[in-house]
């Protein structure tokens, strides 16, 4: 892809037509994501480890009723949630397609001698396994998946449950992900970054498709040296608070209930997301 490419590209991509979401799995990507995922200095891929502690103490206490049980965590990055739950006496699976953060995490269980099993795969694809008290998805992902494959997900999740387990889900409200789709374009410049290690331009566009509710993000990727562009692009589905009841309803859970942060701490970090705990019938 060149210049010319960027100049004549399509003015509105339809929602994942441009492909699914940033290359979390590609391994040059996944080890400069990791980093990201350990950087104490802000929450853009995981939250810093004060704010996951509280979540942490919240999930066991609130969620859990501080019993041990048996934990799957879809998208668990690094597994800095699976790590802090395991040392709480629960025993944890976390999936993720990333090869960094799933090394990471493995090499961090075996050190600490924690009862978690790290499996690199993609959950649209995964066997999930069964006799889970919890299953969880944290940080907004949730959104990012076409409906049809967040739908077999949650199916799946359902199945992989106790009667009774807990399904967490930690999506974006309506409102935050349209924003998102109205955002204005922008760019920067960097020597190195998250898309690449090399000095390059990231030019950034949003839009929001009305009719199907998605917010998509498209980024070009200039090379300063080449001047090759290299396009990614994500999608988001907008739900509204009925319309997740409605999906969990479909999935096979009810008991749905509302938090607005995952325990008492408001942080920036959470002010674009919210929980949702439900059970399975
Ligand atoms: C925003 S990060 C959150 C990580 C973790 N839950 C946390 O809060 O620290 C999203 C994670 O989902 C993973 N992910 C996205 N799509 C996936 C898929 N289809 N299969 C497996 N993992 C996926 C990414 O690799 C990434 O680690």
């Amino acid at each position: 892809m060149n210049l010319l490419d960027i100049v004549q590209r399509s003015r509105k991509p339809s929602p994942w037509s441009e492909g699914d979401k940033i290359p979390w799995n590609d391994p040059e990507f996944s080890r400069r994501m990791l980093a990201e995922h350990l950087d104490q200095a802000h929450d853009a891929a995981s939250r810093r480890f004060e704010i996951i502690d509280r979540h942490v103490d919240w999930i066991h206490r609130a969620v859990l009723a501080s019993k041990p049980t048996r934990v799957l965590d879809l998208g668990c990055g690094p597994g800095l949630y699976t790590s802090r739950l395991a040392a709480l006496g629960h025993e944890c699976v976390g999936i993720d397609f990333s090869p960094a953060s799933i090394a990471y995490a493995d090499e961090e269980a075996r050190r600490n001698k924690l009862r978690c099993t790290y499996l690199h795969q993609d959950i649209r694809t995964a066997d999930y396994g069964t006799g889970y008290g919890l299953v969880m998805s944290i940080f907004g992902e949730f959104n990012v998946f076409r409906p049809d494959d967040a739908k077999g997900i949650l199916k799946k999740a359902h199945q992989a449950l106790r009667e009774n387990g807990f399904l967490l889900m930690e999506p974006h409200p309506f409102e935050v992900v349209r924003q998102l789709g109205e955002q204005s374009p922008c760019w920067y410049s960097g020597e190195g970054g998250l898309f690449s290690a090399r000095p390059h331009l990231c030019l950034q566009e949003s839009f929001w498709d009305a009719e199907g509710l998605v917010a998509i993000e498209r980024y070009f990727i200039v090379d300063a040296a080449t001047g090759e562009a290299t396009r990614h692009s994500a999608s988001m589905q907008a739900y509204t608070d009925d319309g997740y009841r409605e999906l969990l309803a479909e999935c096979g859970f009810g008991d749905v209930t509302f938090y607005e942060t995952m325990g008492d701490l408001v942080s920036k970090a959470q002010s674009n997301l919210f929980a949702i705990v439900s059970k399975k019938h």
